[in-house]
């Protein structure tokens, strides 16, 4: 069956152009997030007409494959995970431009036949020499990786050709680590080079958040403290740990979700405007806001965070097991599957406005959500009507699922008496937009190919997350399992991160 292309819409809503030529060369051809995720993404800009004809892709990964194997290999991914029909042209040409090296990652001989198939690639297809290397292998490869390939020549950009390095999640397992990993890629890639992923700047509705607050007159001029009561972020999901047990148990919510995902959508929230929409004025803004919260310390890692595990419970009627009864966990575990943290931001934007942050597994429902609260009106002037309480104004910016945006407000019940009730004004993105089918690493890989890093970290920007963090790790790790609360999978998380937001006679929004 064909069926429709994919359309990426630029910011300035045009359609874009094509790529720039280039050999993709994947590291880690054989995982889970080749087939899963980068085939289906490159099939969805192939059947989109993004990708130019000079291209290829390089598989690279341990397995004895022909090119042939590896061909097949990749077809049957795009067939079991692109999200819609299959456009036969677009995946023909496809699979017809893969090739497959294999190797080990430690090998320097992997790097010299690697070198001499980017030679025949570059004939073949005219690629002009330009790479992107995709590092999808685990994380305590990246610094061995591009070690290599900076030793075997391959990041040296000549001719006019280009050499990217993109590098996944996670970065670092701690400030130190991260700084470390830093180097080690800017000893063979210059930072101009480097492209690291979080994966959530490639949801549309991320992207979004921008848009919304600078594309529009009316949301600016209340967006800070005089208008802000405070915002919740929420990242609620409802798979446990499940196959990743032996991974999560050494990670923790808060390193898995905190300094990357949810400062991100922190960031894009409370950043001031930048003088230009281009990589680095955005990137800089971004990184000041997070620059600006308040220092955590050892007292905050208890006073202004909760942190919480799950027990036996079920998640949408399916049962769950304990997080301590996990494959892959220690049966002692202290490792946290669940944080709230209450946030200050020290500048005149947001000074004495709380930023409550919240995500866990096995939750009672997967939702990501900004909510600004605005400070209610004066209930002064309904005192004398059948009116206790004025409900809330809230925006309400519905990352996933159900993307979208909400405003609560009040209106009057249609009536003699003067009564009324909180309402919604709601915006769906289906309503309005076809969405293009997406595995979210589209926008990703395409701004990669085109040189446009706007929606990766910089050395710094990744540093300064970990920074926020990094006394809370620490503080955690040496008070063992001290106020660790359990809670039961499918609820809304342990009653104490109520706490965080009561003490300002606030509360939590609901998660279902
Ligand atoms: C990943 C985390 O980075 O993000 C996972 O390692 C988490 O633990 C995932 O489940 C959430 O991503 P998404 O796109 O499903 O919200």
């Amino acid at each position: 069956m064909d069926v429709a292309a994919p359309t990426l819409v630029t910011a300035t809503g045009r359609a874009p152009r094509r790529a720039d030529p280039c050999a993709f060369v994947i590291f880690g051809a054989g995982g889970d997030l080749t087939k899963r995720l980068l085939l289906p993404a490159l099939y969805n800009l192939a059947a989109g007409q993004l990708l130019h004809e000079a291209f290829a892709v390089v598989g690279v990964a341990r397995a004895e494959m022909s090119d042939d194997d590896f061909r097949q290999h990749m077809r049957a991914a795009v067939k079991e995970f692109a999200s819609n029909g299959i456009n036969q042209r677009a995946l023909d040409g496809l699979i017809g431009h893969c090739r497959y090296v294999r190797g080990d990652f430690d090998d320097p001989s992997t790097y010299s036949r690697l070198k001499d198939e980017l030679a025949k690639v570059n004939r073949t297809y005219n690629t002009g020499d330009s790479c992107l290397f995709y590092l999808a292998t685990p994380p305590d490869l990246f610094a061995h990786v591009a070690r290599l390939l900076g030793e075997s020549g391959l990041a040296k950009e000549q001719n006019g050709s280009w050499r990217r390095l993109i590098v996944e999640k996670p970065f670092g397992f701690d400030l130190q680590s991260a700084c470390a990993l830093n180097k080690e890629l800017l000893a063979s890639f210059s930072e101009r080079q480097i492209y690291r992923i979080d994966h959530y700047l490639g949801k549309e509705t991320v992207q979004n958040i921008m848009v919304l607050r600078f594309a529009n007159g009316m949301f600016e001029p209340i967006w800070n403290r005089h208008h802000v009561d405070h915002v919740q972020i929420t990242v609620a999901e409802t798979v446990s740990v499940e196959n990743r047990g032996k991974f999560y148990d050494h990670t923790g919510a808060l390193r898995d979700m905190v300094p990357n995902h949810l400062f991100q959508l922190l960031a894009l929230t409370a950043m001031e405007p930048p003088s230009r929409f281009e990589a680095d004025a955005v990137r800089t803004e971004k990184l000041k806001a997070i620059g600006a919260i308040h220092p955590l310390n050892r007292e905050s890692a208890f006073a202004d965070m909760v942190r919480g595990q799950y027990t036996a419970g079920s998640v949408k009627g399916k049962p769950v097991v304990a997080y301590r009864d996990a494959s892959g966990v220690s049966a002692q575990s202290d490792t946290e599957t669940y944080v709230a943290m209450r946030l200050m931001i020290d500048n005149w934007r947001w000074a004495g406005v709380p930023f409550y942050l919240r995500t866990g597994k096995a939750l009672a429902a997967r939702r990501t959500e900004i909510a600004i609260k605005f400070r209610s009106a004066p209930l002064a002037l309904f005192r004398d009507m059948p009116v206790d309480s004025l409900g809330q104004n809230l925006l309400i910016l519905r990352i996933q699922p159900d993307e979208g945006a909400a405003l609560h407000f009040n209106a009057k019940i249609p009536g003699p008496d003067v009564r009324i009730e909180n309402v919604r004004m709601n915006f769906k993105y289906e309503d309005y937009f076809d969405a293009a089918p997406s595995t979210g690493y589209e926008t990703l890989i395409y701004d990669c190919m085109i040189g446009d890093p706007m929606l990766f970290q910089r050395a710094v920007d990744i540093e300064a997350g970990w920074c926020v963090v990094d006394p809370i790790l620490q503080a955690w790790h040496d008070a063992g399992g001290r106020d660790l609360y359990i809670y039961p999978a499918g609820s809304d998380g342990p009653k104490a991160a109520d706490s965080l937001l009561s003490r300002s006679g606030q509360q939590w929004r609901p998660i279902e």
